[in-house]
């Protein structure tokens, strides 16, 4: 049997990127799989840039609810905080010893986030994919469902895996990034050549799940396009990365073969597309949403599920981290 895993950070809103990129495609296996899923808030990601501490643990209550809200079934699946279990940060440092500097360096992502400043960056910026590394490799997971820019990071984990298998002997899984061939890398709605993020700074880039009606329908009307019509195949958007977002997002959110979608709205006026879209969006996201609401009236509820889950998690982690530490030699006492 595999196992999948995967992770959210508590940080900002979630948007339109997560939730296609990933979430909704957790869901889609949590239902389809034979494999134990787990998914984890990782708020120890999240403190790898300054969070504001009166903040972090209401943020990661609100990605749990977001999860569960979304279609993750807390009974079925595995949810809980990263930090609950403390073998994240335990198993993140014996593997920090085998994980290569030069590896680090080339994580794009790194690169991205730190910019100019990298000298001035927290250390745990830039090892944070040793971290996840750590969160994939405590569950033996074989499965990673992520969004296009996270591949990088669980290749990192592979390698990862093959220096402990040298070093130590067999002991993990090669975990298997799963990144689906549209919509695992949602594009910002003011510039189709940036991905759509929680950290950047103008809010009309996104759509967050959290959006009322009217703010999602004003996102997409300000939504940058080019001043050509609608593009009806795949040669068309050639060169055209906001159209090409647009569509792709409307088929992730219709669940509709592309072609149809090429159908519908190829030849016409991007208003056309742009306010099916916000009717689409507003139906499909506003269920979620007060879902998530209804779900944060009951704090305590949240709680008691992400205390289950991590004691469930834990019971899986702690032998893992154990055989890892008697691999490693250290005196069991
Ligand atoms: P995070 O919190 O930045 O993003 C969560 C998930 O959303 C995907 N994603 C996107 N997908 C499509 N289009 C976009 N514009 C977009 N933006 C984000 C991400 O690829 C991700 O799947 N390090 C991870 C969290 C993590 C993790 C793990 C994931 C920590 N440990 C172990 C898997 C396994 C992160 O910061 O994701």
């Amino acid at each position: 049997m595999g196992r999948i895993f995967s992770g959210i950070q508590p940080t900002n809103r979630l948007h339109l990127g997560n939730y296609l990129g990933a979430l909704k495609n957790w869901v889609t296996m949590q239902r389809t799989t034979e494999h134990d899923c787990i998914f984890c808030v990782v708020d120890l990601h999240a403190i790898t840039v300054p969070q504001d501490p009166a903040q972090l643990a209401q943020s990661t209550r609100e990605m749990a609810a977001a999860y569960i809200a979304a279609g993750i079934d807390p009974v079925k699946s595995i949810v809980f905080p990263q930090s609950a279990v403390p073998e994240h940060s335990q198993l993140m440092w014996l593997l920090s010893t085998i994980t290569q500097i030069g590896k680090l360096d080339r994580m794009t992502q790194f690169k991205d986030k730190a910019g100019k400043n990298a000298e001035k960056t927290g250390l745990g910026l830039y090892a944070y994919p040793v971290l996840m590394a750590a969160d994939i490799l405590l569950y033996k997971a074989t499965h990673v469902p992520v969004g296009e820019d996270q591949k990088q990071h669980v290749e990192l984990a592979r390698e990862i895996v093959g220096t402990f298998t040298h070093r130590f002997g067999e002991l993990f899984p090669e975990p298997e990034p799963i990144i689906r061939a549209q919509g695992a890398r949602i594009m910002s709605l003011r510039d189709g050549s940036a991905k759509m993020s929680k950290s950047a700074e103008s809010d009309m880039s996104r759509i967050n799940m959290t959006d009322d009606a009217d703010l999602i329908a004003q996102k997409f009307k300000k939504a940058k396009t080019d001043a050509d019509s609608v593009p009806s195949s795949v040669e068309e958007w050639e060169g055209r990365p906001e159209a090409k977002n647009l569509l792709t997002i409307y088929a992730e959110l219709a669940e509709e073969p592309m072609e149809t979608v090429f159908r519908q709205f190829g030849g016409q006026q991007f208003s056309a597309l742009k306010t099916a879209l916000a009717d689409l969006a507003v139906e499909k996201l506003a269920p979620i949403s007060q879902e998530m609401n209804r779900l944060m009236n009951d704090v305590t509820e949240i709680d008691r599920i992400l205390k289950d889950g991590a004691q469930r998690a834990r019971e899986i982690a702690t032998p893992v981290l154990k055989d890892v530490q008697d691999r490693m030699g250290f005196l069991r006492l």
